[in-house]
């Protein structure tokens, strides 16, 4: 046990000199698309994505519900993408802006993949994601790795699985609940997922249980 703690200090203090722990972190393309979301579409579509949004109710046309509005749950990535960018129009009003004109391409699928988070996912974001990924970046990454696949530098020295945060499969057999407990509590036995109950504020590890759900892409 001590030579594996005399591990972990020293890959953790190689880490913070590398600058990996506290570098950029890449994210998913859903928590990019949250953020996009959050700048450019709510303000019609809602936090939640039903279409009650605070500039709702000032315009003259119903706004879609994008969680279930006309068979769109159906529609494809490629479909969402071309109603989104405006090369293909959609219902009959012209309040729907051509996020074309405005945003990339790269921006765009990052929107689509939030987009189908919001469609397809039972759970509700329990807390604030963006304070969840300073979190994640600072506390997490050493083992869970930098995009959250569970190959962390820790774990190549230490025999370890983290489990990989990326797999919406596995993921969503867990209910905030479950994932705010393990994140406080730990994982028992002899599993090396610690436990963050007097590291972490309630705040923290529910934005950090945040972020985890939108780190799978869509
Ligand atoms: C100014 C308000 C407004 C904003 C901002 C807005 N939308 Fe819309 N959107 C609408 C309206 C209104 C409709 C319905 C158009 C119609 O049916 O005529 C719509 C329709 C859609 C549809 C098609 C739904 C369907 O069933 O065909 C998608 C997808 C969509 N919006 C995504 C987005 C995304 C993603 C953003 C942000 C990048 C966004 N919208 C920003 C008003 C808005
Ligand atoms: C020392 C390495 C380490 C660190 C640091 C770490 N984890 Fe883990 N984590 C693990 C391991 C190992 C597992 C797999 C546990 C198992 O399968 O028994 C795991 C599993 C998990 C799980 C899934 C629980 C399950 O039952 O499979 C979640 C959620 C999780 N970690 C979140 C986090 C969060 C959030 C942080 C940062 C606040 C974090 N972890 C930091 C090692 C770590």
């Amino acid at each position: 046990m001590n030579s594996l703690l005399s591990n972990i200090t020293k890959v953790i203090s190689g880490l913070c000199l590398l600058g990996v722990v506290t570098g950029d972190l890449l994210a998913s393309d859903t928590y990019q698309g949250y953020l996009l979301y959050n700048q450019s579409c709510f303000l019609c579509h809602g936090d939640d994505g039903k279409g009650h949004g605070p500039l709702a109710s000032k315009l003259d046309v119903n706004v879609a519900d994008l969680t279930n509005g006309d068979g769109l749950r159906s529609r494809t990535g490629r479909a969402l993408f071309q109603l989104i960018q405006g090369t293909v129009r959609h219902g009959t009003s012209d309040a729907m802006p051509q996020w074309g004109l405005a945003l990339a391409a790269p921006q765009i699928d990052a929107i689509v993949s939030y987009v189908k988070f919001l469609q397809k996912s039972s759970f509700e974001l329990p807390g604030d994601p963006e304070l969840g990924e300073k979190v994640y970046k600072n506390k997490c990454v050493a083992c869970h790795g930098r995009h959250g696949e569970g190959n962390g530098p820790l774990a190549h020295v230490i025999n370890i699985s983290p489990a990989n945060h990326t797999d919406s499969n596995k993921m969503s057999t867990f209910t905030n609940k479950q994932l705010i407990d393990v994140v406080t509590l730990g994982t028992s036995g002899k599993s090396l997922m610690p436990g963050w109950k007097n590291r972490l504020s309630e705040e923290e590890i529910k934005g950090v249980v945040s972020y985890i759900r939108l780190l799978s892409n869509y």
